[in-house]
């Protein structure tokens, strides 16, 4: 059965927004868990825009389920993954002037570093996937660096509609046999919603889906009413 990812970080904009505690991104991990979440996912940028080093720190001890911990290939990161011991880390790439992560990591141009990357990380008891877009060659090669996973990118089905959005579901679909036959456990994420996620979710062997952008959506789309109403009420209740 392909499980939950549930990816807090825009939690953490609306706090880094006003610089300010709230919301806490680990309190909403806790709910996220209540509603099924099988793992918590953060993205722990070069910037900190969002998810601070105390937000994964909390997580790990707090979360009941896994944390899956994104981040760039640095010595930086490595040095933080090391103290938090993640159950898994997802190797990104990571470009400041971005608003997302845009395309997948480029695996098959840094194959000697990734390998001694993943190996340090792999040393920790830590297990790694690499966020990719669906090609054969940088299934082939996340399989020789020695990642465990991989998360397949489905920005562009996302993007995408009508026949060529049919294309590129059957161009993951093929990915993930691939990646499945190469021994690669396949998790697929960006860009999906309560419309585009059934097709992704039904096919064979995706192991689990990493969402963000559009539960927090709507979270707030499901919520507002009721938070205006609270505040109504303790205005006119003089
Ligand atoms: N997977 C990875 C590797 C990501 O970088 C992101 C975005 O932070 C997601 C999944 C979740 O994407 P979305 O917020 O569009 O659901």
């Amino acid at each position: 059965m392909t499980t939950l990812g549930v990816n807090i970080d825009h939690i953490a904009n609306v706090r880094q927004a006003r610089k300010t505690v709230e919301p806490d991104p680990v309190q909403f991990a806790f709910l996220a868990e209540l509603g099924g979440a099988d793992s918590i996912t953060v993205h722990l940028r070069e910037d900190r825009r969002h998810i601070q080093d105390r937000d994964v720190f909390l997580l790990k001890e707090t979360i009941k389920t896994k944390l899956n911990l994104e981040m760039a290939a640095t010595a930086e990161m490595l040095g933080i993954a090391r103290k938090i011991r993640p159950h898994y880390v997802t190797l990104v790439p990571e470009k400041r002037e971005e608003v997302t992560t845009e395309g997948g990591l480029d695996v098959k141009s840094n194959v000697q570093y990734l390998k001694n990357f993943v190996g340090n990380l792999k040393d920790l008891n830590i297990e790694v996937s690499a966020f990719i877009d669906p090609l054969d060659e940088q299934i082939n090669f996340s399989k020789k660096i020695g990642f465990n996973f991989i998360e397949l990118h489905t920005g562009k089905y996302a993007e995408l509609s009508g026949s060529e959005q049919y294309k590129e579901l059957q161009r993951i679909i093929e990915s993930t046999h691939l990646a499945n036959d190469l021994g690669l456990v396949v998790n697929a994420g960006h860009g999906l919603n309560y419309n585009n996620v059934k097709k992704i979710a039904s096919i064979n062997n995706m192991n689990e889906l990493n969402i963000g952008h559009s539960i927090v959506a709507r979270a707030l789309a499901i919520g507002l009413e009721k938070s205006v109403r609270e505040m109504k009420s303790l205005i006119t209740s003089n």
